[in-house]
């Protein structure tokens, strides 16, 4: 093992045992200590869950990536295992950025993007990006001789060298797949798909779709799997411009919905869907359990807005892990059924008349599992303010005549003037909505009819403002259940 990586698993070790466990989410995955961005290696092996992520643990902000690493059986409790990576090679000596994981032969294998600071004869530095495998058993990694196995200048002339990255891997009939982050020659976003019968010796296969500057610049964290019998390619576009309230400004995820005809190894597109619509979440990525399911996971951030409490010794949170599956041409998310075992103390009341604002005995707290089922066409706008105190609290609102549903962090305590209010168009169906609400310390996760729709944002209230209450501006009639979700 290099010095580099024994230092930051000690260091981890003895530090992330000063962050006290109630200062944290209880049932999201959050990083032991030090910086926590994108998902990586999300992937079974040995009949577990493994979960990496963009790790720097000496400080609460970006600095040269590392891989951090946990596994679960159940996707909600989390063991901490050692760093599995750092940047401790000539090839990856300024990053050891995002990638993907999978089970081959008994062996666990990771690909990730090796980023190199070159100094150039002139004196000039240079940024390389390009994909490295390392091997291990679950818990320890050797990089290969033969590192980086993907370089940039297999790609069609004119890409991006310097960006090109975040590989992920499958293997279908024997044979290793890939697709990376690009840009083309545009300047904006484009997939690489590249295969291998060995994992040290791959080709370049083709370009699966491209930006073409209708879809942001450049497209990160490629994913690409079969879901409902059409293939999905989730990208995480940057510099995107917003549109209508589908999309917003900056970096935004998107499921582009297609065909793929794999003889051929073409993809066709055929629609785009925002994955989430809050204010926090980027660099999604999925899975599949041994049962069948499509799991997706995401960070939970924003890097256009990324706030953070300077107290916290640790920085970084993550979805709970969702189910995807394809409904009538969209892809629906729920979290994963497992959430459901934690479940206790449930609080219900049915069909409650709510004019004025309502608080109900017990609703309430900042690591729950909340539903509620809106009926009525008599009001116009209804709202649900929750993590409240005397001073502070978090809204969501729906505006039934203008069919928008808007999440407000304005009153949650921030101290900058930070973006707070993202809102999107919601279908009551037969003037009924069902909403559920994942609050968890710092973040509100709402899944919008069964999970058509989903928006997740972080809060930094302080975690005992705990106070729920509903309001409506002409009566509508509510169910709602609450369940305390406790994670020993
Ligand atoms: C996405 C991303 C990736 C990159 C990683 C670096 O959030 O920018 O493209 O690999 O973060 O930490």
């Amino acid at each position: 093992m290099s010095e580099m990586l024994e230092k930051a698993r000690k260091y981890e070790k003895e530090e992330s045992a000063k962050v006290a466990r109630d200062n944290r989410p209880m049932f999201h995955f959050s990083t032991p200590v030090g910086w926590m961005n994108d998902p990586n290696g999300f992937s079974e092996f040995r009949g577990e869950h493994h979960l990496f992520f963009q790790y720097y643990p000496y400080a609460t902000h970006w600095d040269s990536m590392h891989w951090g690493h946990a596994k679960s059986t159940d996707f909600i409790k989390w063991e901490y295992l050692p760093a599995a990576l750092a940047p401790d090679c000539a090839y990856d000596n300024f990053g050891v950025f995002s990638g993907s994981a999978m089970e081959d032969n008994g062996k666990q294998v990771l690909i990730y993007t090796g980023v190199e600071e070159k100094i150039l004869e002139n004196g000039e530095k240079r940024i390389c990006q390009n994909q490295c495998i390392a091997v291990g058993d679950g818990v320890d990694y050797r990089k290969l001789e033969k590192n980086p196995v993907v370089t940039a200048d297999m790609l069609p002339e004119g890409s991006s060298m310097e960006d090109f990255r975040d590989p992920k891997m499958w293997k279908e009939d024997g044979r290793y797949y890939m697709v990376a982050g690009n840009r083309s020659s545009d300047g904006s976003g484009q997939i690489a798909l590249f295969y291998a019968d060995r994992l040290d010796e791959w080709k370049y296969s083709g370009i699966l779709d491209r930006s073409e500057n209708k879809c942001g610049k450049m497209w990160e964290c490629p994913d690409f799997y079969p879901l409902g019998g059409k293939q999905v390619l989730m990208i995480s576009p940057q510099e995107m411009e917003a549109e209508g309230l589908e999309f917003h400004n900056g970096s935004n995820t998107a499921f582009l919905i297609g065909n793929y005809e794999k003889e051929m190894l073409r993809f066709s597109r055929e629609a785009i869907q925002n994955v989430d619509y809050g204010l926090d979440f980027y660099a999604p990525q999925t899975m599949q359990t041994e049962d069948g399911r499509r799991v997706m996971i995401g960070w939970m951030q924003s890097w256009d807005n990324p706030m953070y409490p300077d107290t916290q010794l640790w920085s970084g949170m993550m979805t709970i892990p969702r189910e995807l599956s394809l409904i009538n041409g969209r892809i629906y998310q729920k979290p994963v059924r497992e959430l459901n075992k934690y479940r206790k103390n449930s609080v219900s009341y049915k069909g409650i008349c709510v004019e004025k604002e309502t608080g109900l005995e017990e609703i309430e707290g900042r690591s729950i599992d909340l539903e509620c089922i809106l009926k009525g066409n008599e009001y116009g706008k209804f709202k649900i303010r929750l993590a409240a105190d005397e001073k502070r609290y978090s809204e969501i609102v729906y505006d039934r005549e203008d069919k928008i549903l808007t999440f407000d962090r304005t009153h949650s305590g921030l101290q900058k003037d930070t973006i707070s209010t993202r809102s999107m168009y919601v279908e009551s169906k037969k003037d009924v909505l069902s909403l559920r609400i994942l609050v968890d310390k710092y973040s509100v996760e709402i899944f919008v009819n069964d999970g058509e729709q989903v928006m997740t944002s972080l809060i930094y209230t302080p975690s005992n403002a705990s106070k729920i209450s509903f309001e409506s501006n002409g009566k509508i009639y509510i169910d709602v259940t609450k369940y305390e979700i406790g994670v020993e």
